[in-house]
């Protein structure tokens, strides 16, 4: 055992203890990152803002995801082995925005270190910098930045877009497709979005967890459809008989706005559609998942897009209309 001169905390250095914690096992990526561990034989402790998902069925530990009480997330990681991290938040809302979300994840690799955690395995996005005018992406860009100073092994795994599951982004399109008579895409809709299955994503990740050199990858599928294709597979796949109509891209974050307005969330922020139409959605490099955003389309078709996923509910528990 050593004792951490900055909380007085005593921590120790574990080997394998079969326990790994992963931060939001009740929501998307962080679900198909317990599920893929439980599967594997592994224990799950999960750090939530929202215990209350846990089933009575679940076999999943769940502890605070409390970033001001910094000996309680040090208490929550003891005898843990690796850290899967999937916190983050996707726009700036109430008093969260990207800098405190840079301070939090800080404050929980802080935790791990102290915690004697072996590993963090972080998800991160393609293309973060610290240059980037945009927050989300220079957020990510200091989180990074913040892991590798940790001192704790890790890996960071950069996803575009998640697909699959419960996923928001397929489904809502669709959604959007199934209910409305045009559907309006920014500009020429020429750049590219490079998807993975959240499941694949969970088995780099665990691929990750067990390796002991730090790393920094793309976790990418096999496919790179430009937007306006990936809107037709989808048109084709639910049989929508939307017209797709091309707008300016700075009109299209009005007609977000408005459309989610009247869904009670938050559809496309402006900084995502910049994001994706500067191609910070697309890499080049090889796949490192392998499930065909294609396949999947043509396979989950009948469910897609049937109800809309509201991403305000999910996060902030705001009924939706
Ligand atoms: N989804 C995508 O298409 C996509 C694409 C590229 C990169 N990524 C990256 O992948 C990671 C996981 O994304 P995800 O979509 O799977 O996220 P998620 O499951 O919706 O959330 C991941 C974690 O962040 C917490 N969180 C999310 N929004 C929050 C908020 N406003 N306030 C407090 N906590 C919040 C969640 O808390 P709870 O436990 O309380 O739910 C959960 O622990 C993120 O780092 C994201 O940047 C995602």
């Amino acid at each position: 055992m050593t004792k951490d001169s900055a909380t007085g905390l005593q921590s120790a250095r574990v080997t394998d203890t079969g326990l790994d914690a992963v931060t939001g096992a009740f929501s998307y990526s962080g679900r198909a990152i317990a599920t893929a561990l439980t599967d594997a034989g592994r224990h799950v402790r999960t750090l939530t803002g929202h215990p209350n998902r846990a089933t009575s069925a679940s076999r999943i530990e769940v502890r605070p995801l409390d970033f001001d009480d910094q000996i309680g997330l040090v208490a929550s990681l003891e005898g843990v082995t690796t850290l899967y991290n999937t916190y983050w938040v996707r726009f700036a809302r109430q008093r969260i925005d990207h800098e405190l979300a840079v301070e939090n994840s800080r404050a929980l690799f802080q935790a791990a270190r102290r915690a004697g955690v072996e590993r963090i395995v972080h998800v991160s996005i393609t293309h973060p910098s610290v240059d980037s005018a945009l927050p989300y992406f220079r957020g990510k860009a200091l989180v990074e930045r913040a892991l590798a100073e940790t001192g704790v092994s890790y890996a960071v795994l950069r996803p575009a877009i998640l697909f699959g599951s419960d996923g928001v982004l397929l489904n809502n399109i669709a959604w959007l497709l199934r209910h409305f008579p045009v559907f309006a895409i920014g500009g020429r809709g020429d750049y590219r979005i490079r998807g993975i299955h959240v499941d694949d994503l969970a088995q780099l990740c665990l691929e990750k967890g067990a390796q002991r050199f730090d790393s920094v990858s793309d976790a990418v599928g096999p496919e790179r459809p430009t937007f306006v294709e990936l809107v037709n597979s989808i048109k084709d796949a639910v049989e929508s008989r939307s017209l797709l109509v091309h707008v300016p891209g700075a009109v299209l974050p009005i007609l977000s706005r408005a459309v989610g307005a009247a869904l009670g969330d938050v559809l496309l922020t402006r900084d995502e559609y910049r994001a994706m139409a500067d191609g910070l959605a697309d890499t080049e490099g090889p796949a490192t998942g392998s499930t065909a955003l294609s396949d999947w389309l043509i396979d989950h078709a009948p469910a897609l897009g049937r109800t809309y996923a509201n991403e305000l509910k999910r996060h902030f528990d705001i009924a939706s209309p």
